[in-house]
């Protein structure tokens, strides 16, 4: 398979972008434990790096380790958005991404993200134009459509294939259901099975297990699948899943150790890459994910939570190692 010209080994798994949360030390995390064969940057605000927000930059650096990695951006105004697929372009990720899916209101209400759903011109607009200013393989990712009465994604699909876009990812919502619901695989199976669709699919919303992760490739034959939320304070669900999926057999879940091994790792290169502040407080949402359902650990993570010492959280973590380790299975 291959999206936006690159290789794929078989069922290709995405990591996706996620605002606070795909930074490049997650990233790096994610690949090293394996099993994620695509990552992508958090979203970059196009009118931001016409602005020149130095926070904004800070967000586009990769690393060769993480390759394949797309830098994905957003907005609505098309000389911005070839503006800042130019400035990507610099940093030579191996794709770059329209944002076509951001719910937010501050976002959608000004015409990006998913606010381009409702406006097709413009899309097709910033699509062909940003297409024409870069040599890097352009790819998108979008919603269903802006809601129920509005799903368009098969006109967006055709038309973008048309357009030259290089690789989809359809996340199974409408603007309107934000992450509400359940994700509607039916019509991501819809797009990818049309006949006149030539370009990769790739599925994305509510994979969380092995099993969800093998159906949605069987049952909908799309070219790759995109995790989200499921990857937060878990970034071993890909290796999990990918070896389900070339083995057919599950395998052996990580010891608590290994896990809290994974977060003081996890930790220490927030740390490295952000000094300690940043560092310790980019990791909470992990933080809040991996403790979730482990009974009796409720003071300890709020103790963590709290906590913004890069040492005292290692000496947390260690305590919680020895208290908790082979007490709890809660794979
Ligand atoms: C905290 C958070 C931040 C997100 N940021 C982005 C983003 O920057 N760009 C994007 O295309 N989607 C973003 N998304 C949407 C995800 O990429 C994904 O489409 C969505 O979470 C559904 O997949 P999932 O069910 O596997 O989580 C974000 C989602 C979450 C939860």
């Amino acid at each position: 398979m291959t999206f936006a010209h690159l290789n794929l080994s078989s069922y290709p798994l995405f990591l996706a972008p996620m605002e606070d949360v795909t930074n490049s030390s997650f990233r790096y995390l994610c690949k090293y434990i394996g099993g994620v064969d695509v990552v992508y940057t958090e979203f970059i605000s196009s009118d931001g790096l016409r602005y020149n927000t130095s926070r904004v930059k800070k967000k586009i650096k990769i690393n060769d380790f993480e390759r394949p990695i797309g830098i994905q951006i957003y907005g609505h105004i098309p000389e911005n958005m070839v503006y800042a697929a130019q400035v990507v372009e610099e940093f030579q990720p191996d794709f770059i991404d329209l944002n076509l899916g951001c719910p937010a209101k501050k976002i959608s209400n000004r015409g990006a993200g998913s606010g381009l759903l409702k406006n097709l011109p413009l899309l097709f607009e910033i699509a062909e134009k940003v297409i024409k200013a870069v040599d890097t393989p352009v790819t998108a990712k979008a919603r269903l459509g802006w809601d129920e009465n509005n799903i368009n994604i098969l006109e967006v699909a055709l038309t973008l294939q048309n357009i030259g876009i290089t690789g989809l990812v359809i996340h199974g919502r409408t603007r309107a259901q934000m992450f509400k619901g359940t994700a509607n695989w039916d019509y991501i199976g819809y797009v990818k099975n049309h006949p006149q669709i030539k370009i990769p699919i790739i599925g994305n919303g509510d994979v969380t297990t092995p099993e969800r992760a093998k159906e949605c490739f069987d049952k909908y034959k799309v070219d790759g699948i995109m995790i989200g939320r499921a990857a937060i304070g878990h970034p071993w669900i890909f290796k999990e899943i990918k070896h389900y999926l070339l083995f057919n057999e599950k395998l052996p879940p990580l010891s608590f150790n290994e896990k809290i091994d994974y977060l003081k790792k996890l930790l220490s290169i927030m740390v490295e890459e952000n000094g300690e502040k940043w560092g310790v407080i980019k990791i909470k949402c992990h933080y809040a994910n991996f403790f979730k359902g482990i009974p009796g650990i409720k003071e300890l993570k709020v103790k963590l939570l709290q906590n913004n010492n890069y040492k005292e959280n290692l000496e947390i973590l260690d305590f919680i190692k020895e208290k908790y380790a082979n007490v709890f299975n809660f794979n």
